[in-house]
């Protein structure tokens, strides 16, 4: 058994989540840390919100709120969301606790100590009109390198490059729009990257046959072009007020003590339930903790350069990330999703229309991986009503049905398996094999592939034999055929449970049986679990198809791109 750490990218507190975010780290994290669990790992999945920060401070200031009182509504509303959509969580903690603090603070203090931390005069831009130095994410402009017109001052989204705000061309403020602005001088903390460039270069290298592309090209990409000293303070209210002394009026920029809330949240959680659990088993066990991050591709930099530097500069044996998954985006009917612009659908709507699993197995199956993906209520509608209802749905009801109605409620007894079943045994072994081994992988799309095409070996298995007819002849046979169909619906179910884990419940409780492990899973062996004479129940029916005329009043609802 090893100790597998997971972590998705922490969400931004007055961010909405919609389909993108969803896909875009913290599905994948679910749908792994329940996997490795299920073969038999140690998992922790770890997550919270991303608190500190202007963003916070104007949101709450439009809300109306106090900074805290809007992070604590906030936070359920986050909380909420990822419960409606299973995720299963060992903590979801918030960066803006004790607990982080004090692990800032500790980190901070030793980087400071080994000489990574530089004191500098910096030139900051001060909206005139706002009355505040303007925090980089709300500064926009045309990016100097692409020439993107709505890049932000922290960062381009177009071409991932990290910016200073001063860089922008035409600058503006985002929060009033003014474009009175202008340059104050501001004393602040830089971490020194170009002093720990070659170390981090070396790190980064024992990761190149294992990292894919996307992760690996963007770390690589940051270092060809030479890491820049980076500022790690801010003219602000709302964050962790600086331990250093004649720095008592500035807080720490949120992206230090977000990723460093990783490790705060895990001691959230060690404190809050203290019995058998430590944080430093996780954090400070590099040897025994294989660590795997789930985020987009705008995070890669923070989490393949300047967070593994922070951790190295504290010269501490810090668990540090083993495997990033880096993710494209999502966009919606080809365009970008906009809470203004009322275009998308965002996650706190999607489950209010449909049931979690169905958005669950559509986003994973087209995850963006690698390139951009995009979400249309007509492929989504196709998933949901040939993949889920037509191959799964069907198959399940239409052996239930048919067992009950022909044989009665129980598993059919008597017979034994002959040389279909084997085949069928050997092309499913096969195929399980592929999944777990893309599950492994974290090749999601492949896996789900693979997942969809044992149903399919399902229904061609009873297609060809035929249990309708044989029974008018054989009753014994076509006991053997449906007992063995039933058995693949419990394999279906532990398959698919990573993904879809309501829906798997749900076929297993119709045969009374538990979850079982995927560890060494022995495709012959489990399609003679159930023996014969097991009580089961039809139930209703697992999906519902999505009709033309719903899905035209999803798309006028939800907008579509433009
Ligand atoms: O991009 C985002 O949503 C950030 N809030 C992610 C932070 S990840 C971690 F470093 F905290
Ligand atoms: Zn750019």
């Amino acid at each position: 058994m090893s100790k597998i750490l997971v972590t998705s990218a922490l969400p931004y507190i007055n961010g909405v989540p919609h389909l993108g975010h969803m896909v875009g780290c913290l599905l994948p994290s679910d749908t792994y840390a329940r996997f490795m669990r299920m073969m038999g790992n140690e998992v922790l999945y770890i997550c919270g919100t991303d608190e500190h920060g202007t963003t916070s401070e104007v949101g709450a200031l439009k809300a109306g709120m106090d900074v805290q009182a809007y992070c604590d509504m906030n936070h359920a509303r986050h909380a909420k969301t990822y419960k409606d959509f299973n995720l299963s969580f060992d903590f979801f903690g918030r960066t803006s606790t004790e607990q982080n603090k004090e692990m800032t603070y500790h980190i901070f203090e030793q980087l400071d100590k080994n000489g990574f931390i530089e004191e500098k005069i910096i030139k900051q831009v001060y909206s005139i009109d706002d009355k505040m130095f303007l925090a980089d994410r709300y500064i926009t402009g045309t990016c100097p390198y692409c020439g993107y017109e709505k890049a932000r001052g922290d960062q381009c989204e177009n071409c991932t490059k990290v910016l200073e705000p001063t860089e922008l061309l035409d600058a503006r403020s985002s929060i009033s729009g003014s474009k009175n602005l202008e340059v104050r001088e501001t004393k602040h903390l830089f971490l020194n990257l170009p002093k720990i460039e070659g170390e981090l270069a070396a790190w980064l290298k024992t990761k190149e046959p294992f990292w894919p592309d996307i992760a690996y090209t963007i770390a690589q990409k940051w270092l060809k072009e030479g890491l820049k000293e980076r500022c790690i303070t801010r003219d602000l209210k709302w964050g962790f007020p600086v331990n250093k002394p004649g720095y008592e009026d500035k807080v720490f920029y949120v992206w230090f003590d977000a990723p460093i809330g990783y490790i705060g949240i895990t001691k959230q959680w060690a404190d809050e339930n203290p019995a058998g659990r430590s944080w430093k088993d996780w954090w400070q066990n590099p040897q025994e903790v294989r660590h795997v991050e789930f985020m987009g591709k705008d995070n890669v930099p923070y989490h393949s350069i300047t967070f593994p530097a922070t951790l190295l500069g504290t010269r501490e044996n810090w668990t540090q990330v083993d495997f990033l998954k880096g993710m494209s985006y999502l966009t919606y009917e080809g365009g970008k999703f906009s809470k203004s612009e009322n275009r998308g659908i965002f996650a706190e709507d999607a489950v209010k229309e449909f049931p979690a699993d169905y958005w669950r197995y559509w986003l994973m199956a087209n995850a963006p991986e690698g390139s951009d993906s995009s979400f249309s209520w007509e492929l989504f509608a196709g998933a949901v009503n040939k993949d889920l209802n037509g191959v799964l749905g069907n198959f399940v009801s239409r052996v239930l049905k048919m067992t009950s109605s022909k044989l009665g409620d129980k598993v059919p007894e008597g017979g034994t398996y002959g040389p279909e079943e084997e085949e069928l045994a050997s092309v499913l072994q096969k195929r399980v094999n592929d999944y777990i081994g893309y599950m492994e992988a974290m090749e999601f799309r492949k896996a789900l592939a693979e997942l969809r095409a044992i149903w399919v070996e399902g229904n061609n298995y009873i297609s060809t034999t035929e249990p309708w007819t044989i029974i008018k002849t054989d009753a014994e046979r076509a006991g053997v055929v449906l007992r063995a169909c039933i058995n693949l619906i419990r394999i279906f179910a532990i398959l698919a449970a990573p993904i879809m884990p309501t829906i798997a419940q749900s076929m297993l409780d119709r045969l009374g049986m538990p979850l079982a492990g995927l560890k060494d899973f022995d495709v012959k062996k489990e399609m003679n679990v159930l023996k014969g004479g097991e009580k089961f129940e039809v139930g209703e029916v697992l999906f519902e198809r999505i009709t033309p005329e719903k899905t035209a009043e999803l798309k006028q609802k939800y907008g579509s791109a433009n």
